[in-house]
């Protein structure tokens, strides 16, 4: 059986140097903010090439924290893409303020900028892209629009550590960057944590006091210091991971390259860190059952856009709103992908799809 994730090895791997930074912490008798959340700020913030960082609970509670620290707030909107996974929406909201969607570009599935100018209304404050999978959303034409408008950019970047776009990191390319360290991530706490990237220290101080009830809209966003520790541990292993992410995903590239899957499309000048390996294919679900019974777990990110989900439903859209994030939900495949594995798993999980879409 090939599990679609599994964090152990990873784990075991770390296991020692893990155990050492939690000692650490639990000597230190301090467990929310202090000095191990300061010196992962500091790490992470210059990995992002940012000013600063903030430590935070979670990475939905880096998107309220950025959206209400820039301003966002009751009746306003705030545009974005329908297939993400729905704490991008839900953040929108949880600050009083409305999501409106735009579709996606059909290649990477990232907002596609020539969507924004039909959505922006005077009520628009902000921009929020998602670098969906581990790529960038093409952020050049995002941020000169919203530059023009006077509206803000935050970038969700819960699933891209490490990505860049014309050599500059992810984090530090719109107003605000917001990461998420849920533990499957590619930088996974061993809990819950996020983190919010700032190049202005000015953002920083208006951010910054929202994660510990000060500011106007103030709430316990505290970034757990075990969490940190752990995470400044993993940091130092992240590039290494995320090459030989690259080097399994170049390798379902080639052995896919004739195969009716359409494999994933880093663009030029950008870098794809494959949180995700998505493929798209013909008649999805029964090629995952296939996989399935041929021992492969496979997964769907995300089987249906926000626009049609009833939680959103009072936004009012319908299906046809949105065709490529509509199309892109009925073939999306997410194939199993992880640092520790091995050739012969990208092997066995590729030739288990050669099988499915030859069966279909
Ligand atoms: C695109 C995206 N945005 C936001 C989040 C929210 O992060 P968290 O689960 O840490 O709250 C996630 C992941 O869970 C995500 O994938």
């Amino acid at each position: 059986m090939i599990r679609f994730r599994d964090l152990r090895p990873q784990h075991r791997e770390l296991r020692d140097e893990i155990r050492e930074a939690l000692d650490r912490v639990l000597e230190s008798g301090i467990f929310a903010l202090g000095p191990e959340v300061a010196a992962f700020e500091e790490a992470f913030a210059a990995y992002c090439g940012a000013t600063s960082a903030i430590g935070v609970a979670s990475g939905t509670r880096a998107l309220e924290l950025a959206l209400t620290g820039l301003g966002v707030g009751e009746g306003d909107e705030v545009i974005t893409v329908p297939n993400s996974f729905v704490a991008t929406a839900a953040a929108i909201r949880s600050v009083g303020a409305r999501p409106v969607f735009v579709d996606v570009e059909p290649g990477t599935l990232t907002l596609d900028a020539r969507g924004l100018a039909a959505a922006c209304s005077d009520r628009t404050r902000a921009v929020l892209p998602v670098h969906l999978y581990g790529h960038p959303a093409s952020m050049e034409p995002i941020v000169a629009f919203a530059r023009e408008r006077g509206l803000a950019v935050i970038e969700d970047a819960a699933q891209a550590h490490g990505a860049r776009e014309g050599g500059r990191p992810v984090g530090s390319l719109g107003d605000a960057g917001c990461f998420s360290f849920y533990p499957t991530k590619n930088l996974g706490a061993i809990g819950e944590a996020g983190a919010i990237t700032v190049c202005d220290l000015e953002r920083d101080a208006a951010i910054r006091p929202l994660r510990e009830w000060q500011g106007s809209a103030g709430n316990n966003a505290r970034m757990d210091a075990l969490q940190a520790a752990v995470l400044g541990v993993k940091l130092r292993h992240l590039e290494a991971w995320t090459e030989a992410r690259r080097a399994r995903a170049a390798h379902y590239n080639q052995l896919l390259a004739d195969s009716p899957a359409c494999t994933p499309l880093e663009r030029e000048g950008f870098r794809h860190v494959y949180h995700l390996y998505v493929v798209r294919v013909e008649g999805r679900d029964a090629v995952a059952k296939a996989m399935a019974e041929s021992g492969v777990e496979t997964g769907i990110h995300y089987p249906r856009p926000l626009h049609l989900d009833p939680r959103f439903a009072d936004l009012g859209y319908t299906e046809g709103d949105f065709p490529v994030a509509e199309a892109a939900a009925r073939e999306v495949l997410s194939l199993p992908l992880d640092p520790a594995h091995s050739e012969a798993t990208t092997e066995a999980v590729a030739s288990a799809l050669l099988r499915a879409l030859a069966r279909g």
